[in-house]
């Protein structure tokens, strides 16, 4: 599926035009995403005392914590780049914080130094809902936080 991000990312851009806190803009981005494509969750988890903590999401509730290189999340976090799993059943270690997702995709958010510290996690009902170009297309939304 062809997802337009770039009209999300000039909705996005012209929303939080001169805002600074992350909080606001994590919560906004991952509301915007969530409910222009209609995904089943859509949020943020940030690398907080050396593990990733459930940051601003839309969706039902979600795990909390998730350990470095642990899931789709925490491999995406090691890895340092955006993972796209097809199938959740055939990703070795994936955690299922809910039943209903099929498929996902993770892209980190770097920092200023080039580490991550942050990721954005989508999950869909749908398989293999995701491709590189959403990969593309959501990292350079993630510019704006
Ligand atoms: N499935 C993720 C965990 C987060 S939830 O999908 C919101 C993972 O394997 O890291």
């Amino acid at each position: 599926m062809i997802r337009d991000y770039d009209s999300v990312y000039a909705q996005l851009r012209s929303l939080l035009e001169g805002e600074t806190d992350e909080v606001v803009k994590m919560a906004e981005i991952a509301a915007v995403v969530h409910e222009t494509f209609g995904f089943w969750w859509t949020g943020f988890y940030r690398v907080v005392d050396g593990e990733l903590l459930l940051g601003p999401f839309q969706g039902p509730v979600a795990c909390i914590h998730i350990p470095y290189g642990r899931g789709v999340c925490g491999t995406a976090w090691k890895r340092a780049e955006a993972v796209v799993v097809p199938d959740v059943e055939q990703f070795p270690g994936h955690i299922a914080c809910s039943s209903e997702s099929r498929s996902e995709i993770v892209v980190p958010v770097f920092g200023a130094d080039g580490s991550v510290r942050a990721v954005f996690d989508i999950d869909s009902r749908d398989l293999a809902a995701f491709t590189d170009a959403d990969a593309t297309g959501l990292a350079r939304i993630l510019q704006l936080l």
